[in-house]
């Protein structure tokens, strides 16, 4: 409160020796972008991540072709993603299945993720070992500032 009021003061001050006539009020809450008090803090909402098993998720709409699918289901149960572990790949490493989805079952990961030997063998990249940098796990979360952007993807 010490430091609104000198704050205050302080702009009060600033304008009367600018202009040397009316003094100019500048209230608290139209000095930043957000139209609330700059002394106000924000607490971000509290979410949660979905809990939703891979086999009960179904999938997320895409908003553009060659967008990274967003994650529907749960990731808890599958991370951390490390040189020892990688839980994704054994759902979703299917390299002869590729481009053909069944619903309710892993989708294959795309041909964009392996590399092939001389020999035709498909193998993961490493580029594409960590999914999470990529594929992001989802919660319901109303967005703090509005965005009209419409994707282009093909309804799947
Ligand atoms: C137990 C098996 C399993 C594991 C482990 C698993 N998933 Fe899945 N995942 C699935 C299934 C099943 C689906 C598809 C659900 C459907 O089609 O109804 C899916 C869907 C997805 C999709 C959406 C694909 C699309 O077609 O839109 C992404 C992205 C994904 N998973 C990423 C991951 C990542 C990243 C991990 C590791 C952190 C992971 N998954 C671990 C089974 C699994
Ligand atoms: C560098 C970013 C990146 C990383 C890392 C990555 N992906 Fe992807 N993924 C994409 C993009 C972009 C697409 C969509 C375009 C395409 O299919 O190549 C995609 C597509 C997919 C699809 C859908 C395939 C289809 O036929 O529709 C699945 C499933 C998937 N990724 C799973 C994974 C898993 C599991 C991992 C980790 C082993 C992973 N991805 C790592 C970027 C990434």
């Amino acid at each position: 409160m010490k430091f609104k009021t000198a704050l205050f003061s302080g702009l009060l001050g600033l304008a009367w020796s600018l202009s040397n006539a009316d003094p100019v009020v500048i209230l608290d809450d139209s000095l930043g972008l957000s139209p609330v008090s700059v002394f106000n803090v924000p607490v971000p909402s509290v979410f949660e991540y979905s809990k939703l098993d891979p086999k009960e998720s179904g999938v997320l709409p895409r908003y553009w072709e060659d967008a990274p699918p967003q994650v529907p289901h749960r990731l808890d149960k599958f991370l951390p993603v490390n040189a020892k572990s990688n839980k994704c790949l054994e759902c979703h490493e299917e390299p002869d299945k590729i481009g053909k989805k069944v619903k309710g079952k892993p989708t294959p990961m795309s041909a964009t993720h392996y590399l092939k030997s001389e020999a035709g063998e498909l193998s993961v990249s490493n580029k594409r070992y960590v999914c999470t940098l990529c594929h992001a796990p989802q919660a319901g979360v109303d967005t703090l500032v509005g965005n009209t952007f419409r994707g282009d993807a093909p309804a799947r």
